[in-house]
């Protein structure tokens, strides 16, 4: 027993109680999560509280139904020879003796407790109350404190101050919709609610907090997906007088601080690689590193070529090891297709076969028939394919074939997410700008208030004016992602704190001045007074939470999480108003065309 479990109404929890507890006298609170009849006078109650379940004999035909809270008084003692249940940590003790007080009837509950059953997302969320009484959820709950806690500590340990930022406020560039709330004072007027505290963090650091950070709600209108909700929470971090590296160091250790705590173990090397390199061999800005099957570059070998499936800008190649025999012909018409929808032409496969006169190995079946023996031979050795391997390439413009590639790559090799390994990844050297729209303007890949890459500065602040189109994707930026087993679980930048460079950026963005005066202009003025060198980043907590405890979905770390359509079943959000309240706000509600 631990003292702090004690209560008024309680000795002990339910789960805590074991072998050398017998023969004391307890008092234990908490649901009936099972009962059987022993015989026509004993029931055994299986009682629940969030340490786990305790069996009781009960004498007498109490009416004790599921999820009735019950306080019972009995005696700890070790179960008979042979009864013992090795499936509960509480399976050798159980309480006899016991006199019963029911504290609350139940209806019955809308769906079963137990782990097997599949229940309605819906149904479940409906009654988030009592889907919350269920282990899972309860070590869930669990886990995201201990990330808070470890993280609270490790950002403390580090010199840093946590300050808390408004929550209606004007909008945030992170380039979600902003969710807004009507001015009753000012009808007419909003208040966007922040999408981050990036703004207002960045002013921390012109207020000389030094190091500022926030276990800060964050609020985006965006389709919601399994590592997307519209309120999440970061753990938000800026920092003066630093640089990249500096950053990097604060967040592995608040990071690694929160893997110990829920797993017990450690989390190994936070590893780098460049955001090109990434792209390069993973065709993502986010790889999932727990397994190979990396991208091989193959342009060079079919620099002649006469196979026309080949005569592209880039090819590439992975590498299915066993899966000349492990594909079915269906299933390998199905990845064509997949690769089709994702905006290839088409996906080249070959098998990998000891070669007729069996020195090493040649292709075949797919498009082998196209290709020399010179190129079968380049390809084999460039992907280090055996006989018996499936060989997959595409051929077209380098993003594309990378964008392919590295989906078909998850699509043949992502091991599940609770496979119990944490591959953290820095990936640094992030491009300045995404794409461009199809006016030709450049989409900034994370904000604009990013700092170019030092020896790309110059390109960007060229006294002839800063170059345009294509060559804009060139330039790299100090912009870095951290990613853990193929998830993007946090972002962050070295900020501009220099007026020309950040003008210069607005004017490539096509943001005119009185514009960006409009939308930015208190940071732009507070800049205007003494900006220290400062850089920062945010950590989605629901998602580090979620894959630290191996779910799949968000939501099953949120306590009350909004169903995929956005909608909370339990509260009814989104209602409507009453016509009073609305006029009240100055509002008035077109009906849907
Ligand atoms: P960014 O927009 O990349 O950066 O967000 C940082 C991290 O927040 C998490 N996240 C989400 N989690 C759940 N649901 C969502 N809808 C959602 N959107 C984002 C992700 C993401 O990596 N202000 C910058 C950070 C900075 O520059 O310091 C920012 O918010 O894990
Ligand atoms: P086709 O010549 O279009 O019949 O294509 C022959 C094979 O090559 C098919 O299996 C296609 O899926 C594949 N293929 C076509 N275009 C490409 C491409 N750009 N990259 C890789 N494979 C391709």
């Amino acid at each position: 027993m631990t003292d702090i479990d004690a209560t008024a109404m309680r000795s002990d929890l339910c789960g805590r109680l074991g072998p050398d507890d017998a023969g004391r006298a307890v008092t234990v609170c908490g649901w009936v999560d099972r009962r059987r009849e022993h015989s026509e006078h004993l029931a055994f109650i299986d009682l629940r509280d969030h340490t786990g379940v305790l069996q009781c004999v009960v004498d007498g035909a109490r009416d004790l139904r599921s999820e009735y809270v019950v306080s019972i008084a009995g005696t700890v003692r070790l179960r008979p020879e042979g009864t013992a249940n090795p499936a509960l940590s509480t399976g050798e003790i159980e309480l006899h003796d016991c006199s019963v007080e029911v504290l609350s009837a139940s209806e019955p509950p809308p769906f079963p407790l137990d782990e097997r059953t599949d229940v309605d997302e819906t149904l479940r969320l409906r009654h988030r109350y009592i889907d919350l009484r269920k282990p899972r959820m309860q070590r869930n709950l669990r886990a995201r404190a201990a990330v808070n806690r470890a993280i609270r500590r490790a950002m403390d340990a580090q010199g840093f101050v946590e300050v808390e930022t408004p929550m209606l406020i004007a909008s945030t560039p992170e380039g979600a919709r902003d969710f807004v709330v009507p001015s009753r004072k000012e009808p007419g007027s909003f208040y966007a609610l922040p999408q981050s505290p990036q703004i207002f963090k960045q002013l921390t650091m012109v207020g000389g907090v030094d190091r500022y950070y926030q276990i800060a709600r964050c609020l985006r209108d965006e389709d919601l997906r399994a590592d997307r909700q519209f309120e999440f929470s970061q753990l938000d971090v800026e920092a003066s007088f630093v640089e990249r590296d500096d950053v990097l160091g604060f967040v592995t250790k608040a990071v690694a601080e929160a893997t110990v705590e829920v797993t017990g173990r450690d989390p190994g090397n936070f590893r780098r690689i460049t955001w090109h390199d990434a792209m390069e061999r993973f065709g993502s800005d986010k790889p999932d590193t727990r397994f190979g099957m990396e991208l091989v570059e193959l342009t060079p070998i079919f620099a002649d070529t006469q196979a026309r499936v080949f005569q592209a800008p880039c090819v590439k190649g992975i590498c299915l090891v066993g899966g000349a025999e492990a594909l079915a012909r269906s299933r390998v018409d199905e990845l064509v297709a997949a690769c089709q929808r994702w905006g290839a032409k088409g996906l080249a496969w070959m098998r990998v076969v000891n070669s007729p006169d069996s020195i090493g190995s040649a292709l075949d079946g797919g498009v082998a028939k196209f290709l020399s023996s010179a190129e079968a031979a380049a390809v084999i050795g460039a992907l280090d394919a055996r006989p018996g391997d499936m060989v997959f390439l595409v051929a077209d413009e380098r993003r594309l074939v990378r964008h392919v590639l590295g989906l078909l790559r998850l699509e043949l090799g992502r091991p599940p997410v609770n496979d119990g390994s944490f591959n953290y990844l820095w990936v640094v050297d992030f491009p300045l700008f995404e794409a461009l729209t199809a006016e030709g303007d450049p989409i900034p890949s994370h904000h604009p208030f990013t700092m170019p890459h030092d020896d790309d500065l110059w390109k960007l602040m060229s006294a002839d004016g800063p170059p345009a189109g294509e060559e804009l994707l060139d330039i790299r930026s100090q912009a870095y992602d951290l990613v853990l087993n193929g998830w993007e679980l946090g972002s962050g930048s070295v900020r501009i704190h220099r007026r020309d460079v950040q003008q210069r950026i607005f004017e490539v963005l096509g943001i005119a001045p009185d514009e960006a005066q409009q939308r930015f202009g208190f940071l732009l003025d507070a800049f205007r007074y003494g900006a220290p060198p400062h850089a920062g980043f945010a950590v989605g907590l629901d998602r580090l939470a979620a894959l630290l405890v191996g779910e799949e979905n968000i939501r099953e770390v949120i306590a009350f999480p909004k169903t995929q359509s956005g909608a909370d079943p339990l509260t009814e959000a989104p209602s409507p108003i009453a016509d009073a309240h609305l006029q009240e706000l100055g509002l008035r509600v077109v009906p849907p065309a």
